[in-house]
Protein backbone atom coordinates (compact mmCIF):
# COMPACT_ATOMS: atom_id res chain seq x y z
CA UNK A 1 0.00 0.00 0.00
CA UNK A 2 1.17 3.67 -1.00
CA UNK A 3 2.39 5.41 2.25
CA UNK A 4 4.90 7.97 3.27
CA UNK A 5 7.24 7.60 6.30
CA UNK A 6 10.25 9.08 7.63
CA UNK A 7 13.71 7.11 7.09
CA UNK A 8 17.03 7.79 8.44
CA UNK A 9 19.95 7.94 6.61
CA UNK A 10 21.93 5.13 7.60
CA UNK A 11 24.85 4.96 5.27
CA UNK A 12 25.82 7.97 2.57
CA UNK A 13 28.68 6.87 0.48
CA UNK A 14 30.68 7.71 -2.85
CA UNK A 15 31.18 4.72 -5.28
CA UNK A 16 32.68 7.36 -7.74
CA UNK A 17 33.35 10.93 -8.34
CA UNK A 18 29.36 11.27 -9.25
CA UNK A 19 27.81 8.35 -8.36
CA UNK A 20 26.68 7.35 -4.10
CA UNK A 21 24.73 4.76 -2.78
CA UNK A 22 22.35 5.44 0.46
CA UNK A 23 20.47 3.10 2.54
CA UNK A 24 18.03 4.50 4.32
CA UNK A 25 16.45 2.85 7.44
CA UNK A 26 12.60 3.13 8.74
CA UNK A 27 9.21 1.60 9.99
CA UNK A 28 9.35 -1.88 8.80
CA UNK A 29 5.56 -1.91 7.93
CA UNK A 30 6.58 -1.30 4.23
CA UNK A 31 6.82 -3.40 1.09
CA UNK A 32 8.38 -2.78 -2.25
CA UNK A 33 10.20 -5.25 -5.13
CA UNK A 34 12.59 -5.37 -7.97
CA UNK A 35 11.99 -2.47 -10.60
CA UNK A 36 9.64 -0.20 -7.96
CA UNK A 37 10.64 3.41 -7.12
CA UNK A 38 10.69 5.34 -4.17
CA UNK A 39 10.32 9.03 -4.08
CA UNK A 40 11.79 11.53 -1.83
CA UNK A 41 10.60 14.67 -0.25
CA UNK A 42 14.39 17.03 0.20
CA UNK A 43 14.34 20.28 2.40
CA UNK A 44 13.88 23.10 0.15
CA UNK A 45 12.81 21.22 -2.81
CA UNK A 46 8.84 21.12 -4.39
CA UNK A 47 8.72 18.12 -6.16
CA UNK A 48 10.20 14.89 -4.69
CA UNK A 49 13.22 13.18 -6.55
CA UNK A 50 12.41 9.68 -7.39
CA UNK A 51 14.82 6.64 -7.47
CA UNK A 52 14.80 2.98 -8.21
CA UNK A 53 15.21 0.38 -5.46
CA UNK A 54 18.34 -1.28 -5.91
CA UNK A 55 17.97 -3.34 -2.67
CA UNK A 56 15.90 -3.82 0.57
CA UNK A 57 15.58 -5.41 3.81
CA UNK A 58 12.57 -6.03 6.35
CA UNK A 59 13.71 -2.05 7.52
CA UNK A 60 15.40 -0.81 4.60
CA UNK A 61 16.11 0.65 1.64
CA UNK A 62 19.52 1.43 -0.49
CA UNK A 63 19.17 3.42 -3.15
CA UNK A 64 22.19 4.34 -5.71
CA UNK A 65 22.33 7.88 -7.40
CA UNK A 66 23.81 10.15 -9.43
CA UNK A 67 24.51 13.49 -8.59
CA UNK A 68 22.58 15.35 -11.84
CA UNK A 69 20.82 18.79 -10.09
CA UNK A 70 20.41 20.35 -7.31
CA UNK A 71 18.80 17.76 -5.41
CA UNK A 72 21.36 14.58 -6.17
CA UNK A 73 23.94 17.02 -4.95
CA UNK A 74 21.86 18.36 -2.17
CA UNK A 75 21.62 14.12 -0.89
CA UNK A 76 25.67 13.63 -1.76
CA UNK A 77 25.88 16.13 1.30
CA UNK A 78 24.06 14.66 3.40
CA UNK A 79 25.35 13.11 6.72
CA UNK A 80 23.93 9.81 7.99
CA UNK A 81 21.18 10.79 10.82
CA UNK A 82 19.68 13.14 8.47
CA UNK A 83 15.33 12.28 8.35
CA UNK A 84 14.52 12.39 4.91
CA UNK A 85 10.69 11.46 4.15
CA UNK A 86 9.73 8.82 1.97
CA UNK A 87 6.73 7.56 -0.33
CA UNK A 88 6.70 4.11 -1.34
CA UNK A 89 6.10 1.70 -3.15
CA UNK A 90 5.91 3.36 -6.41
CA UNK A 91 5.31 2.24 -9.62
CA UNK A 92 4.76 -1.78 -10.75
CA UNK A 93 7.61 -3.03 -10.91
CA UNK A 94 9.41 -6.23 -12.94
CA UNK A 95 6.67 -8.70 -13.58
CA UNK A 96 8.65 -12.55 -13.01
CA UNK A 97 5.88 -14.63 -13.85
CA UNK A 98 6.00 -13.05 -17.47
CA UNK A 99 9.53 -14.97 -18.14
CA UNK A 100 8.21 -17.87 -20.14
CA UNK A 101 8.77 -21.43 -18.36
CA UNK A 102 11.81 -23.12 -19.16
CA UNK A 103 14.02 -20.15 -20.25
CA UNK A 104 17.52 -20.48 -19.50
CA UNK A 105 19.16 -17.59 -20.78
CA UNK A 106 17.72 -14.55 -19.21
CA UNK A 107 19.82 -11.43 -19.74
CA UNK A 108 19.34 -8.37 -17.40
CA UNK A 109 21.12 -5.17 -18.77
CA UNK A 110 21.77 -1.86 -17.07
CA UNK A 111 23.29 1.26 -18.38
CA UNK A 112 24.64 3.68 -15.94
CA UNK A 113 22.84 3.82 -12.60
CA UNK A 114 19.88 1.53 -14.23
CA UNK A 115 21.90 -0.99 -12.30
CA UNK A 116 20.26 0.20 -9.26
CA UNK A 117 16.74 -1.95 -10.09
CA UNK A 118 18.80 -4.44 -11.90
CA UNK A 119 21.05 -5.10 -8.72
CA UNK A 120 17.36 -5.92 -6.85
CA UNK A 121 16.09 -7.73 -9.73
CA UNK A 122 19.35 -10.15 -9.97
CA UNK A 123 19.37 -10.88 -6.18
CA UNK A 124 15.41 -11.58 -6.79
CA UNK A 125 15.78 -14.02 -10.03
CA UNK A 126 18.89 -15.93 -8.48
CA UNK A 127 16.70 -16.53 -5.22
CA UNK A 128 13.69 -17.78 -7.24
CA UNK A 129 16.43 -19.68 -8.96
CA UNK A 130 17.35 -18.17 -12.29
CA UNK A 131 21.30 -18.05 -13.46
CA UNK A 132 20.83 -14.71 -15.11
CA UNK A 133 23.14 -13.25 -17.57
CA UNK A 134 23.96 -9.53 -16.00
CA UNK A 135 25.26 -6.60 -18.47
CA UNK A 136 26.90 -3.87 -17.14
CA UNK A 137 27.55 -0.32 -19.09
CA UNK A 138 29.52 2.68 -18.23
CA UNK A 139 30.88 5.52 -19.96
CA UNK A 140 34.58 4.75 -18.25
CA UNK A 141 36.50 2.93 -15.65
CA UNK A 142 35.80 6.22 -13.53
CA UNK A 143 32.13 5.80 -14.19
CA UNK A 144 31.59 2.05 -12.79
CA UNK A 145 30.22 1.06 -9.31
CA UNK A 146 28.84 -2.00 -8.06
CA UNK A 147 30.97 -4.66 -9.97
CA UNK A 148 32.00 -6.25 -6.88
CA UNK A 149 28.46 -6.50 -4.97
CA UNK A 150 27.47 -7.61 -8.61
CA UNK A 151 29.78 -10.31 -8.25
CA UNK A 152 29.06 -11.24 -4.86
CA UNK A 153 25.31 -11.74 -6.41
CA UNK A 154 26.69 -14.97 -8.12
CA UNK A 155 25.44 -13.51 -11.32
CA UNK A 156 27.45 -14.61 -14.74
CA UNK A 157 29.03 -10.53 -15.26
CA UNK A 158 29.17 -8.89 -18.42
CA UNK A 159 30.93 -5.47 -18.20
CA UNK A 160 30.95 -2.80 -21.20
CA UNK A 161 32.25 0.36 -21.43
CA UNK A 162 32.11 3.26 -24.47
CA UNK A 163 35.89 4.19 -23.52
CA UNK A 164 36.41 0.10 -24.05
CA UNK A 165 38.82 1.04 -20.56
CA UNK A 166 36.86 -1.23 -18.73
CA UNK A 167 35.44 -5.07 -19.61
CA UNK A 168 34.37 -4.58 -23.72
CA UNK A 169 34.15 -1.58 -25.84
CA UNK A 170 30.59 -0.80 -26.26
CA UNK A 171 27.41 -0.34 -25.26
CA UNK A 172 25.14 -3.32 -22.79
CA UNK A 173 23.46 -3.89 -26.00
CA UNK A 174 26.44 -5.85 -27.31
CA UNK A 175 25.50 -8.39 -24.62
CA UNK A 176 22.62 -9.00 -27.48
CA UNK A 177 25.33 -10.84 -29.79
CA UNK A 178 24.55 -14.07 -27.79
CA UNK A 179 20.40 -14.01 -28.28
CA UNK A 180 18.69 -14.43 -24.87
CA UNK A 181 15.24 -16.46 -24.10
CA UNK A 182 14.12 -13.22 -22.28
CA UNK A 183 15.30 -9.84 -21.38
CA UNK A 184 15.21 -6.84 -18.82
CA UNK A 185 17.19 -3.58 -19.46
CA UNK A 186 17.13 -0.44 -17.41
CA UNK A 187 19.25 2.76 -18.43
CA UNK A 188 19.04 5.93 -20.76
CA UNK A 189 16.79 6.37 -23.29
CA UNK A 190 18.79 5.20 -26.60
CA UNK A 191 19.99 1.92 -24.62
CA UNK A 192 16.33 0.96 -24.02
CA UNK A 193 15.46 1.99 -27.72
CA UNK A 194 17.49 -0.66 -29.23
CA UNK A 195 16.71 -3.33 -26.67
CA UNK A 196 13.08 -2.90 -27.95
CA UNK A 197 13.85 -2.69 -31.57
CA UNK A 198 15.17 -5.81 -31.24
CA UNK A 199 11.88 -7.77 -31.52
CA UNK A 200 13.02 -9.86 -28.77
CA UNK A 201 10.77 -10.56 -25.94
CA UNK A 202 12.03 -8.50 -22.81
CA UNK A 203 10.96 -5.81 -20.17
CA UNK A 204 12.23 -1.92 -20.23
CA UNK A 205 12.04 0.07 -16.81
CA UNK A 206 11.76 3.64 -18.64
CA UNK A 207 12.40 7.40 -16.69
CA UNK A 208 10.64 10.89 -17.13
CA UNK A 209 10.29 13.98 -15.14
CA UNK A 210 7.53 13.42 -12.94
CA UNK A 211 5.01 15.57 -10.66
CA UNK A 212 2.84 13.95 -8.16
CA UNK A 213 4.46 10.43 -8.70
CA UNK A 214 1.50 8.50 -8.53
CA UNK A 215 -0.69 8.84 -11.29
CA UNK A 216 -2.83 12.15 -10.92
CA UNK A 217 -1.07 14.74 -12.74
CA UNK A 218 -0.33 12.55 -16.31
CA UNK A 219 3.03 14.48 -16.27
CA UNK A 220 4.89 11.85 -17.04
CA UNK A 221 2.60 10.47 -19.83
CA UNK A 222 4.39 8.08 -22.61
CA UNK A 223 2.83 6.99 -25.75
CA UNK A 224 2.70 3.23 -26.11
CA UNK A 225 1.00 0.46 -28.60
CA UNK A 226 -1.50 0.31 -26.08
CA UNK A 227 -2.75 4.20 -26.23
CA UNK A 228 -1.01 6.53 -23.40
CA UNK A 229 0.65 5.07 -20.30
CA UNK A 230 1.37 7.16 -17.01
CA UNK A 231 5.68 5.88 -16.26
CA UNK A 232 5.00 6.63 -12.47
CA UNK A 233 1.76 4.43 -12.05
CA UNK A 234 1.23 2.14 -15.53
CA UNK A 235 5.22 1.92 -15.21
CA UNK A 236 8.10 2.50 -15.11
CA UNK A 237 8.23 -0.80 -16.70
CA UNK A 238 7.09 -1.88 -19.75
CA UNK A 239 6.49 -5.31 -22.20
CA UNK A 240 9.09 -4.42 -25.03
CA UNK A 241 6.33 -5.27 -27.27
CA UNK A 242 4.04 -2.56 -26.06
CA UNK A 243 6.90 0.06 -27.11
CA UNK A 244 6.27 2.39 -29.96
CA UNK A 245 9.61 3.09 -31.58
C1 LIG B 1 11.20 5.97 -12.04
C2 LIG B 1 12.54 6.68 -11.91
C3 LIG B 1 13.59 6.05 -11.29
C4 LIG B 1 14.82 6.68 -11.18
N1 LIG B 1 15.83 6.01 -10.56
C5 LIG B 1 17.03 6.60 -10.44
C6 LIG B 1 18.09 5.91 -9.76
O1 LIG B 1 17.94 4.78 -9.30
N2 LIG B 1 19.29 6.56 -9.65
C7 LIG B 1 19.48 7.83 -10.17
O2 LIG B 1 20.59 8.36 -10.06
N3 LIG B 1 18.50 8.50 -10.80
C8 LIG B 1 17.28 7.92 -10.94
N4 LIG B 1 16.27 8.60 -11.55
C9 LIG B 1 16.53 9.96 -12.03
C10 LIG B 1 16.46 10.92 -10.83
O3 LIG B 1 15.14 11.00 -10.38
C11 LIG B 1 16.95 12.33 -11.25
O4 LIG B 1 18.31 12.27 -11.63
C12 LIG B 1 16.78 13.30 -10.10
O5 LIG B 1 15.41 13.52 -9.84
C13 LIG B 1 17.47 14.61 -10.44
O6 LIG B 1 17.15 15.52 -9.42
P1 LIG B 1 18.04 16.83 -9.20
O7 LIG B 1 17.33 17.72 -8.27
O8 LIG B 1 19.44 16.47 -8.84
O9 LIG B 1 18.13 17.43 -10.68
P2 LIG B 1 17.40 18.72 -11.27
O10 LIG B 1 17.68 18.73 -12.74
O11 LIG B 1 17.75 19.94 -10.49
O12 LIG B 1 15.88 18.40 -11.03
C14 LIG B 1 14.87 19.25 -11.44
C15 LIG B 1 13.59 18.43 -11.60
O13 LIG B 1 13.71 17.54 -12.72
C16 LIG B 1 13.54 16.20 -12.31
N5 LIG B 1 14.50 15.38 -13.02
C17 LIG B 1 15.75 15.73 -13.41
N6 LIG B 1 16.33 14.73 -14.07
C18 LIG B 1 15.44 13.69 -14.08
C19 LIG B 1 15.46 12.37 -14.59
N7 LIG B 1 16.49 11.86 -15.26
N8 LIG B 1 14.37 11.61 -14.41
C20 LIG B 1 13.30 12.07 -13.75
N9 LIG B 1 13.22 13.32 -13.25
C21 LIG B 1 14.28 14.12 -13.41
C22 LIG B 1 13.81 16.22 -10.81
O14 LIG B 1 13.15 15.12 -10.15
C23 LIG B 1 13.25 17.55 -10.40
O15 LIG B 1 11.87 17.47 -10.26
C24 LIG B 1 15.02 8.00 -11.69
C25 LIG B 1 13.95 8.66 -12.32
C26 LIG B 1 12.72 8.00 -12.44
C27 LIG B 1 11.60 8.71 -13.11
S1 LIG C 1 4.10 11.92 -12.31
FE1 LIG C 1 2.00 12.46 -11.97
S2 LIG C 1 0.95 10.97 -13.18
FE2 LIG C 1 3.02 10.34 -13.30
Amino acid sequence: MLKTADFVIAKNRALNQNVYEMVLTGAADFSVAAGQFVNLSLPGKFLRRPFGVCDYTADSITLLYKVAGGGTADMAAMAAGTVLNVMLPLGNGFTLGAIPAGTGDVLLAAGGTGAAPIYCLTKTLIERGFRPRVALGFNGRDDAFYLAEFRALAADVEVYSVSGELGEKGFPTRALEKEPGYYFACGPQGMLDAFAGTGLPGQLSYESRMGCGFGVCMGCTMVTRKGARRICADGPVFLAEDILL
